[in-house]
């Protein structure tokens, strides 16, 4: 049985006012199942960062971004550094999210170059791979994981791996805030794949200890079955994530799965 715990994370993605998204934390603090054996994340926007941080401080929960740039600083107009946000105390860093690869047209070099600062920041990389509804019709599912995952990673230090600093989070665009989820057994079989090269880059023992996040349209209702499944190792929730009772039952489906 893996020792992996799972790693259960909240893409709000640009949604909330203010006031909501400090509602939402607060109901969260609240809810927090005591004793929860899954690690928890909430990823609010830039500029609810140090609100939200403020609220789980003293929390199980950790702070994630949705993003961030390769440069330390500088005439960088509209980024976000990692340093600005280590000092927010940010713990997990989305990096090459679909939204971002498809919508702002992120390059895997340059998702490379964020992913690689992101770690010598000395915080976890979350970086999202997945493959288009035509990409997976056509049969090209594992080809174009293999590009996201050979050109993202490139040059990890194994040091972060080992660290617990790198986690991958696969997640089918088609799937993606469109109410279609993987089946458990669709969303295994990549995740398994995903080890397999990540054991070619790291060897087989680190890559047995790199969570593997699935996303797209994980509600409640489907949290466990897909938690049940060996290589699936987390969530990356989005619509889910912000509504309190529908996060605080799938971080609560995370207390039951693979319990046999
Ligand atoms: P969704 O988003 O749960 O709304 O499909 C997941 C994600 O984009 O991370």
């Amino acid at each position: 049985m893996s020792t992996r715990k799972f790693l259960i994370a909240g893409n709000w993605k640009m949604n909330l006012s203010h006031a909501k998204a400090v509602e939402l934390a607060q109901g969260l603090v609240k809810q927090f199942p005591a004793g929860s054996p899954a690690q928890v994340a909430l990823i609010p926007t830039f500029v609810h960062l140090e609100a939200v941080g403020a609220i789980i401080k003293g929390s199980p929960m950790k702070l994630g971004a949705q993003d961030a740039y390769f440069e330390k600083h500088g005439a960088f107009t509209g980024e976000v550094s990692c340093e600005q946000l280590a000092e927010l105390a940010v713990q997990y860093v989305l990096v090459g999210h679909s939204e971002r690869r498809h919508i702002l047209h992120e390059t895997d070099s340059l998702l490379n170059k964020k992913l690689l600062s992101v770690l010598a920041g000395n915080m976890t990389a979350v970086l999202c791979v997945g493959e288009t509804l035509d990409q997976r019709k056509g049969n090209q599912t594992q080809s174009v994981v293999q590009t996201q995952l050979q050109h993202g990673l490139a040059g990890v230090p194994t040091g972060a791996v080992e660290q617990g600093r790198l986690v991958i989070a696969y997640e089918p665009v088609w799937a993606i805030g469109t109410g279609l989820t993987a089946t458990p057994e669709q969303a295994q079989e990549v995740h398994q794949f995903i080890r397999e090269r990540l054991a070619g880059q790291f060897g087989q023992g680190l890559a047995q200890s790199v969570q593997i996040q699935y996303g797209g349209s994980v509600k409640k209702a489907s949290a466990h079955s897909l938690l049940s499944q060996p290589d699936i190792d987390g969530l990356l929730v989005g619509g889910a994530s912000l509504i309190v009772e529908e996060f605080a039952g799938i971080i609560a489906a995370a207390a039951t799965a693979k319990a046999a």
